[in-house]
């Protein structure tokens, strides 16, 4: 079998891809009536997109190192509910669909934000 899939770092459209995307979760965070005001609440949402644009190279393989905590001692304490955790990862598939992302990679997007669903829900 030959290995020729590019990274899902390059299909996300490298560094900058992934800086657009986040924008784009951040807004439909911030227009999502079951969220944002989880978001609207931040002290530093600049720091959060800083962070969240990070994890996101970092988990897709590039070269990019996360600064923030991991993600359960990020969620500790906000009782973050399964509602949620569905809400945010449909902004997130709705992002990457607004940013022509193809089918195949959202999936694999959506498989990597499931698997941490035990570090975020009721932390
Ligand atoms: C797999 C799903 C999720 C991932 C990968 C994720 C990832 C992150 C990351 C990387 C940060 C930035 C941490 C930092 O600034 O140091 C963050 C912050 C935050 N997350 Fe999540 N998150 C997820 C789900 C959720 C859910 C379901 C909620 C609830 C609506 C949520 C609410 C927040 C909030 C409010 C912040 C900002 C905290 C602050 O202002 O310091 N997250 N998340």
């Amino acid at each position: 079998m030959s290995q020729t899939q590019t990274s899902l770092y390059e299909r996300l459209g490298r560094r900058e891809g992934i800086e657009r995307i986040t924008r784009s979760i951040l807004k439909n965070h911030l227009a999502n009536p079951l969220i944002k005001t989880r978001y609207e609440n931040s002290k530093d949402l600049a720091r959060v997109e800083r962070r969240v644009v990070e994890f996101f190279c970092a988990g897709a393989g590039g070269p990019e190192t996360y600064t923030g905590s991991d993600m359960r001692a990020t969620h500790r304490g906000m009782n973050v509910s399964e509602q949620e955790f569905v809400t945010v990862i449909d902004d997130v598939l709705a992002a990457l669909e607004e940013n022509g992302v193809d089918p195949p990679t959202r999936n694999e997007v959506l498989a990597i934000l499931w698997s941490l669903k035990n570090e975020v829900i009721r932390v």
